[in-house]
C-alpha cells in the first residue's frame, strides 16, 4: 500500500481501569481530605487516545494494548468495542491490568496516580501488521524502549508517528528522530528541553517536523518546520466552557487531532477541531466517557464559530507564548 492509500489509525499504548474520588481539593502531600462519591471509569492515555480518534469518526482505529488476566479488563475491552476501536490484545498472565487512581476536585483539576501493571508488558515486537497504518499515535504510559522501538519501526515503513510526551520523560534524540509531531503540555516541554516559561524559545531547541504545546485553558501553540529549515507558529485559543472534570481533555486532543491529520485537513483545521473536542470532554464527567462524537464537535464549532482565536484572545496567547513578532 502506498502511504495516501494507508487511511487507518494505530494507538499503541496503556489502558487503565480509573478509580475516580470526588473531593473539594485535591491533596498536598502528607494531607488526607474526606472525598465523595466514587466511581470508576475506562481510561487509560492510549485507550482514551483510541476512543477520541474512533469517535471523531473518519478513520478506521486500531489499538495494540495489554491487559491481565483479571475483571479490571472487561470494561477496558468494552469501551474500546463500543466505540468501533478494532484491538490487538497482548493478554500479560500473572499480572493486574492497568489502574489509575484519580481525586478530581471540585474546580474540575485532578491529580492521578498510575499502577501501570499489564501496560508493561507491552514489548517492540508486538507491533502489528502497518501496512495500512498511516498514522501511528504514541504515548509514555508503556516502557519507554518499547516506545522508541515503535517509532522507529513505523518511521522505516513510511507511517507517520504522533508522540503525546505524557506523562513526562526524559525523550532520547533516537526517540526525537523518529517523530512527525510531538504533542506535549507546557510542564512536559520545560522538562524536554530545559526551557521554562518561555514556551516559543523552547521550541526552537525541538527539531521535530511540527510540535503542538496544549497550554490547558489558554488554548494551544504549534511549531511547524517550514522546507527551508525556518519555523512558523501557529496559534489556536481554548474555548471557553464550564470544566467539570479535566480527565482525558489532552488524551481527547490527540486523538481527535490525529484523526483529523489522517483526514488530510491542514494544521490549523487540526488544532481547532480538536480543541473543540477537548473543550466538550471538559464538560463531563470521566475518561472515555467524556470524549465527544464528530457530530457533538461539528454541532459545538457552528454554535461557537464567532468564540473561536477573537483577536484579543490570539493576541494574549502570543504574548504569552513570547512568539517573536
Ligand atoms: O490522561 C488521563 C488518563 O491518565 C486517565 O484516564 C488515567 O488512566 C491516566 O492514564
Amino acid at each position: 500500500m502506498t502511504a495516501s492509500t494507508r487511511n487507518t489509525i494505530l494507538v499503541a499504548g496503556s489502558a487503565n481501569l480509573d478509580f475516580v474520588v470526588r473531593a473539594a481539593h485535591v491533596p498536598a502531600p502528607g494531607e488526607t481530605v474526606l472525598g465523595r462519591e466514587f466511581s470508576t471509569f475506562p481510561g487509560g492515555k492510549g485507550a482514551n487516545q483510541a476512543v477520541a480518534c474512533a469517535r471523531a469518526g473518519d478513520a478506521p482505529t486500531q489499538m495494540l494494548l495489554a491487559l491481565g488476566d483479571d475483571p479490571h479488563a472487561t470494561p477496558l475491552e468494552a469501551s474500546l468495542c463500543a466505540a468501533g476501536v478494532a484491538m490487538h490484545i497482548v493478554r500479560a498472565r500473572d499480572v493486574a491490568t492497568g489502574t489509575a487512581f484519580v481525586c478530581l476536585a471540585d474546580d474540575a483539576e485532578n491529580a492521578i496516580t498510575v499502577a501501570p501493571g499489564a501496560n508493561n508488558a507491552l514489548r517492540g515486537e508486538d507491533l502489528p501488521d502497518l501496512d495500512a497504518i498511516g498514522y501511528l499515535l504514541l504515548q509514555l504510559e508503556t516502557p519507554i524502549d518499547t516506545v522508541v522501538a515503535f517509532a522507529q519501526k513505523a518511521r522505516a515503513q513510511g507511517t507517520k508517528v504522533i508522540l503525546n510526551a505524557a506523562p513526562a520523560r526524559a525523550l532520547t534524540a533516537a526517540l526525537l528522530d523518529a517523530l512527525d509531531v510531538l504533542i506535549i503540555n507546557e510542564g512536559e516541554l520545560a522538562a524536554i528541553t530545559g526551557v521554562q516559561d518561555r514556551i516559543a524559545e523552547a521550541l526552537t531547541h525541538l527539531k521535530v517536523p511540527c510540535v503542538i504545546v496544549t497550554l490547558g485553558a489558554r488554548g494551544c501553540c504549534a511549531r511547524s518546520l517550514r522546507a527551508d529549515g525556518g519555523g512558523e507558529f501557529h496559534l489556536q485559543t481554548a474555548y471557553r466552557v464550564k470544566a467539570l472534570d479535566t480527565t482525558a481533555a489532552g488524551d481527547t486532543f490527540c486523538g481527535a487531532f490525529t484523526a483529523a491529520l489522517s483526514r488530510a485537513d491542514a494544521l490549523p483545521q487540526a488544532m481547532q477541531s480538536a480543541s473543540a473536542a477537548a473543550a466538550i470532554a471538559c464538560t463531563r464527567l470521566g475518561a472515555q466517557s467524556s470524549i465527544p462524537t464528530k457530530t457533538e464537535v461539528d454541532d459545538f464549532l457552528r454554535a461557537h464559530a464567532a468564540a473561536s482565536n477573537a483577536t484579543d484572545d490570539l493576541h494574549e496567547l502570543a504574548v504569552y507564548c513570547a512568539i517573536p513578532r
